[in-house]
């Protein structure tokens, strides 16, 4: 049985104003980490984020470079984010691997230095409209995850987030039997490449245009372990009911 995990991702929103955010989610969550929680906020904001976030609530990045330092401008490293506080990174997010045009192998290299670097990685997924369409959802996730999730993952350093392209910020989301069928499919083939006692506890998140008005729904679909939220992590009133419903 895999852990539950609401997990908010702030992409390019936010200033110093929104920590207080911080501070509403904190004290509405359990501090025993049942379910766990956690805002990956822009890397401008994480060290202070890490500092405010209180109880059980954990703090993550959205990216990651491959290469612990160097002459790389603009980027971030996994050691810098962890030395910043964060627990989690996420990567391989749709938009980084459209806007920055990351591979599944580059993904591979930034999930390796992360966990080299004791981060837990939120390891995204997910098909376009026109892979859907083409009846080519497992296909493509199922090659996205094999390429980029390096040899020895475990339940400590990986969770799969599936997000299908057409469903993130466009409040359109996948149907509870669309769903299912994927989380299943990765379920599947995180049991047959790494057993079934790593692959049945590593948290599946379900992303795309999760609030509090489907949440229970999408967390009472088979294999669905938690959430990936975009816009509805922005403020607490709105992610606050999404870690309820997630239990
Ligand atoms: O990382 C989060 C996802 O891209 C979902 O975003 O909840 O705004 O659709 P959304």
């Amino acid at each position: 049985m895999a852990p539950k995990l609401a997990a908010g991702n702030w992409k390019m929103n936010g200033t110093k104003a929104a920590l207080a955010e911080l501070d509403t989610i904190a004290a509405g969550i359990g501090a025993d980490g049942a379910p766990e929680v956690a805002i990956c906020p822009p890397f401008t904001l994480v060290a202070a984020a890490a500092e405010r976030a209180k109880g059980g609530l954990k703090v993550g990045g959205q990216d990651c470079h491959a290469e612990a330092k160097g002459a790389h401008t603009g980027d971030v490293s996994a050691p810098m984010l962890k030395d910043a506080g964060a627990a989690f990174v996420i990567l391989g997010h749709s938009e980084r691997r459209q806007d920055h045009g990351e591979t599944d192998a580059v993904v591979a290299a930034k999930t390796r230095a992360a966990w080299d670097a004791g981060l837990r990685v939120i390891l995204c997924c997910g098909e376009t409209l026109e892979e859907r369409e083409a009846e080519r959802t497992l296909d493509v996730v199922g090659g996205q995850l094999a390429d980029s999730i390096p040899d020895g993952a475990d339940a400590g350093s990986l969770v799969v987030a599936y997000e299908p392209i057409w469903a993130i910020g466009t409040g359109k989301v996948a149907e509870p039997p669309q769903i299912a069928e994927v989380h299943d499919a990765i379920r599947s083939a995180l049991c047959e490449r790494f057993g079934d006692d790593i692959g049945t506890a590593i948290p599946l998140l379900y992303g795309g245009s999760v609030k509090a008005a489907n949440a229970a729904e999408i967390f009472a679909t088979s294999n669905v372990d938690g959430a990936l939220v975009g816009g509805a992590s922005l403020q607490a009133d709105d992610f606050l009911p999404i870690v309820e419903a997630l239990g």
